[in-house]
């Protein structure tokens, strides 16, 4: 069964409801989000009087950061009410999701006011993080049972990848599998199947794996600011490491789930892990929760002169001090390693104390990991895919302990008295040496119940979900950036390897020679890559480097290079399809406009960002908007308007915050390119893109001699506004001088009518423009400051 989800209820409005809300509006559902009335309301009052509460939350959550909505338009669809007036509309909505707090009576006794409006059928589900699912559903109607789930979001819930569908014993099949495709279709999850155990997979784990690293830290002696150092970025973590993440979700919060998972997991054999250190109990004693009470291991002040400064909290005595810089041989030796991969092996390596650390914290991992199956889960991925969705690591447990070598890593484990779940030595005995193999371009996964091999996908997701490096062995070219795999069914996939995507002459190498590769005889290419993003632009180390020594020649012919990289992208006989994700910047996004299509991940952040650094759009996509606009203009509307629209878009270096987003940029076409929720599946729906285009006879595009620039009569337009944001502080000298070289390219230059121009004719220009803004000193002191500082400076 597959029912249309057009109408969702979300009953609270807290923060995960609001958010939540936020989501499915997102994602073109109506929503009715509904609360308790307004403490502050009597009865009779107007709506608004007892909405307040609702309307306050909803509001908080659209101006919070990061935004939970694609488009400012988005909260237009989520409508509001109380729990007491307007209960009786959930019979409207096709799904009921609950968020209150997490009180079991309570939740209990609204989903027996639910009870008395849902319409039978209709889903009904809670986001419960802890509460049994079963328990939650006592002493409701066989149809409410029977369609009742878990489905528990993560916060933030647009940006959190991982949605945990819990069912009970009493639940449909069909409910179980409609949960968990629709969260992965539609709102873009990686849904994993959980049982209704303690913290299902996701805090099961993730909380172990804290608490566990809290002893380690206290054996070794380490610091707090050592551990942050050791469990970040380094690892494939985020940023936020151990401590700010949990500054970030909350002291309590940490310590609530914790206390629980040792109450409920009596047969644990790790339980007393769970138990609270005495320094974390003070803390909660202390009311240092983290951001929420403005202190927790970390405290933000200001320095004697007024300068903001962030202190660490020692945790032995309990007193604030200055944060330090942690010198580890091990992260020296790791850090200069691009992949993640191998930076772990070397670090689990290391013979000295963050060596020590590294083993002991991946031993306690995989020794619990390895005892949770198959009491929280029978199926490893579904534990990686927890943890790498729900708490962002870039390499799932099990995946790391087929990094180490299972076997060597048992007998290590052993050695150090830890004990390893009978399957994984059962496994060992049979031969099997990982967790995880690929063969042919589809993943595998040991299947402890039946001790062989199983697909990791079945048959359909296979064909939704490419991993491009799975196709390794179908590599039909390479470099050292880059790789072109045969992804199947006639389809060439390029991805490259290159710090934050940068795109360089390797990556330029690799678009071109993959082009004519398929050419030759394959149905289409498709331009990807895995990384955290898909590409932050051109290499301006390379730019940076080339206009310092003042060679200006050969930066003239990279520039060429890059532009007819661009148009060989647009111009070839084959289709080209880009599938962006993430940060997908100036030259990523250049490449994406010339594209024949694009299939742009929810969130991707695409955007022409050049004249943040000095320079204008330089590789076909000034150009390519010169062309758009032309083709925009309209009778009804001034051709200049149309022509300033896109002109302010790369004039302020606008990004997209979101894929949707980028369709009123003029960047995504309506009609043409699309917008993909999970972005497991772009390069999967890039592939198929190709595919349609080339089956229903691909006609290669001829070059555009039919471009019209409006010269002087545009010009004098662009050049008051750029005068006006000048003089009013908004643009500096600098800006404004990028600018009206911008506008010079975008009008054709200093004509003195209206004309027709060639794409050629406006790359020239563009080229021109690009190559003189290279000789200009502030343009290279912004590019310093990227390189250097990762931004630019504003002079
Ligand atoms: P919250 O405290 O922000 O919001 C709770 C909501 O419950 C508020 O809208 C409040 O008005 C409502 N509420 C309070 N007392 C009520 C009552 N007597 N009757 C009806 N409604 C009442 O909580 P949050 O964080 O949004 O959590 C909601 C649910 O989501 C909980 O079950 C929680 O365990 C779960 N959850 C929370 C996550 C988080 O990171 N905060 C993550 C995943 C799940």
């Amino acid at each position: 069964m597959n029912p249309t989800i057009k109408k969702v209820a979300i009953l609270g409005s807290g923060l995960m409801g609001s958010r939540i809300a936020c989501h499915f509006a997102g994602i073109g559902v109506q929503v009715l989000l509904l609360d308790m009335v307004s403490p502050d309301a009597k009865p009779g009052d107007s709506k608004a009087e007892r909405n307040k509460l609702v309307n306050a939350a909803l509001q908080t959550a659209i101006k919070s950061n990061p935004s939970p909505v694609y488009t400012a338009d988005v909260p237009k669809r989520i409508s509001t009410g109380n729990f007491e007036d307007d209960l009786s509309s959930i019979s409207t909505c096709d799904w009921i999701i609950e968020a209150i707090v997490e009180k079991l009576p309570i939740k209990q006794q609204l989903f027996e006011k639910v009870e008395q409006f849902r319409k039978p059928g209709t889903l009904v589900s809670t986001n419960t993080s802890g509460i049994p699912i079963q328990l939650i559903a006592k002493g409701r109607s066989a149809d409410f049972q029977q369609h009742f789930c878990g489905t528990h979001f993560f916060n933030p819930p647009r940006y959190l990848r991982l949605l945990e569908i819990i069912p009970t014993p009493k639940t449909e099949k069909w409910v179980v599998d409609f949960l968990m495709q629709y969260g992965d279709l539609f709102l873009g999850k990686t849904t994993v199947l959980c049982k209704d155990t303690p913290g299902f997979i996701a805090n099961r784990i993730g909380i172990y794996s804290i608490m566990a690293l809290f002893e380690t830290m206290e054996k070794l002696g380490l610091s707090v600011d050592e551990v942050e150092a050791l469990t970040g970025p380094i690892i494939g973590r985020p940023k936020s490491a151990t401590f700010r993440t949990a500054d970030i979700v909350g002291i309590d919060t940490l310590v609530h789930v914790a206390k629980g998972l040792f109450e409920h997991c009596p047969h644990d054999e790790a339980r007393e892990q769970f138990g609270i250190p005495a320094w974390l109990q003070q803390m909660v004693d202390k009311n240092w929760l983290g951001d929420k009470s403005g202190q927790g291991f970390f405290k933000k002040t200001k320095t004697a002169a007024g300068e903001k400064e962030i202190l660490t909290l020692d945790l032995k005595t309990m007193e604030y001090g200055a944060r330090k810089k942690t010198k580890f041989a091990a992260i020296d030796a790791a850090k200069p390693m691009e992949d993640l991969a191998e930076r772990i092996k070397t670090l689990c390596a290391f013979p000295d104390q963050a060596g020590e650390f590294y083993r002991s914290f991946h031993y306690n991992l995989f020794a619990y990991i390895s005892n949770r199956v198959p009491e929280i889960s029978g199926t490893l991925q579904s534990i990686d895919d927890a943890l790498k969705a729900g708490f962002g690591w870039e390499m799932g447990a099990f995946e790391t302990w087929d990094l180490l070598g299972v076997e060597q890593t048992v007998n290590e484990m052993k050695k150090a008295g830890h004990v390893v779940a009978p399957w994984v030595d059962d496994m060992i005995a049979a031969g099997v040496e990982s967790f995880f193999t690929v063969k042919d371009g589809k993943r595998f996964v040991y299947a402890p119940a039946s001790g062989g091999m199983e697909s990791v996908y079945n048959s359909a997701q296979e064909k939704a979900f490419i991993v491009m490096k799975n196709f390794s062995g179908q590599t039909i070219w390479k470099n050292d950036a880059c790789r072109t795999y045969h992804l199947g069914d006639d389809v060439l996939g390029l991805e490259w390897f290159t710090k934050m995507g940068s795109i360089g002459g390797e990556v330029l190498e690799g678009i071109q020679t993959s082009i004519g590769i398929a050419e030759k005889k394959y149905k289409g290419l498709v331009i990807a890559n895995e990384g955290a993003n898909f590409s932050a632009g051109a290499n301006v180390g390379m730019i940076y480097m080339l206009a310092a020594q003042q060679q200006f020649d050969a930066l003239d012919k990279a520039i060429h290079l890059f532009q007819q990289s661009m148009m060989r992208a647009r111009y070839s006989s084959v289709p080209v399809v880009v599938a962006p994700h993430g940060l997908s910047l100036g030259g990523a996004c250049e490449l994406s406009l010339h594209a024949d299509k694009i299939c742009a991940a929810a969130e991707t952040y695409i955007g022409l960002v050049e004249l943040g650094v000095g320079l204008i759009p330089g590789g076909g996509g000034t150009k390519e908007f010169v062309l758009r606009a032309a083709d925009e203009m309209h009778h009804d509307e001034p051709e200049t308007i149309t022509l300033k629209n896109r002109f302010i878009t790369i004039a302020t270096a606008k990004v997209a915050t979101a894929a949707a987003e980028a369709y009123p940029m003029g960047i995504l076409r309506k009609g043409r390119d699309l917008v993909i929720m999970n972005q497991d599946r772009r390069i999967s729906a890039a592939k198929h893109s190709a595919m349609e285009l080339y089956d229903n006879g691909y006609v290669m595009p001829q070059q555009r001699s039919d471009i019209k620039v409006l010269g002087r009569t545009g010009l004098g337009a662009l050049l008051a506004g750029v005068h006006g944001m000048e003089q009013g502080g908004y643009a500096t000298a600098h800006d404004a001088l990028v600018s009206r070289k911008l506008a010079y390219v975008m009008c054709g230059g200093d004509l003195s009518e209206p004309a027709l121009v060639s794409e050629q004719y406006l790359l020239d220009l563009e080229r021109e423009a690009f190559l003189s803004l290279c000789g200009e000193k502030k343009t290279l002191e912004r590019i310093h400051s990227v390189l250097t500082a990762g931004r630019p400076i504003r002079n």
